[in-house]
């Protein structure tokens, strides 16, 4: 019998995208798979199992897809952060590095209640800029941060430690 698929069995790499030298973990197979989708989504949830949580907030691009189902399951509502210059009303933002370049995230000013409780989700974790500028973004709004939740972990980048170090509880899927 053939054995059942992982999560990580779903993601496929692709060698020198966006610059020579990064191996680009691609979870695009991984949502048009109905299975590797579901499966990804509930291993994702199964750690905050009965823990209150008011809003999730996705990052840009992934974490988008992955944070609407995840907001829908748990019948809460959805927060994007997104890359600078695209939400349309008051934000507030921050500078950050990435593994290949420099960008700025914002939140809308008002996404975020002060004392809400918030599950952080994107695709991938390797720098853990983005996810610092997030953590950052909403703990300005007054959001308690419940956890942070990652399909990919690439520890060798050092972002699941620094999430650690911030104070994050931190939940990836596969390396
Ligand atoms: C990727 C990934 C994370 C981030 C992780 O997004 O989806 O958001 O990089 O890297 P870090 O831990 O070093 O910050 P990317 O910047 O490629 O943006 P995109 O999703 O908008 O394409
Ligand atoms: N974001 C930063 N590094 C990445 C990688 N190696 N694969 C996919 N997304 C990334």
């Amino acid at each position: 019998m053939t054995p059942m698929k992982t999560v990580k069995d779903y993601i496929r790499t692709i060698v020198d995208f966006p610059h020579e030298g990064i191996l680009f973990r691609d979870v695009t197979t991984l949502f048009a798979d109905p299975r590797g989708f579901r499966i990804a989504i509930d291993q994702m949830l199964h750690p905050y199992a009965g823990q209150p949580i008011d809003k999730v907030v996705g990052l840009e691009a992934r974490g988008f897809i992955l944070g609407g189902a995840i907001a829908h399951q748990l019948s809460v509502g959805f927060v994007p952060i997104r890359k600078k210059g695209k939400l349309p009303g008051a934000v507030i933002s921050e500078h950050y590095q990435l593994e290949y370049g420099e960008a700025v995230v914002e939140i809308h000013d008002d996404a975020i209640q002060p004392g809400e409780r918030v599950l952080l989700v994107d695709d991938l974790l390797a720098t853990g800029g983005t996810a610092a500028a997030g953590i950052r973004l909403i703990e300005r709004l007054g959001g308690e941060i419940t956890g942070c939740a990652f399909i990919v972990d690439l520890p060798d980048l050092g972002g699941h430690k620094r999430l650690l170090d911030m104070g994050m509880e931190v939940h990836t899927l596969c390396a």
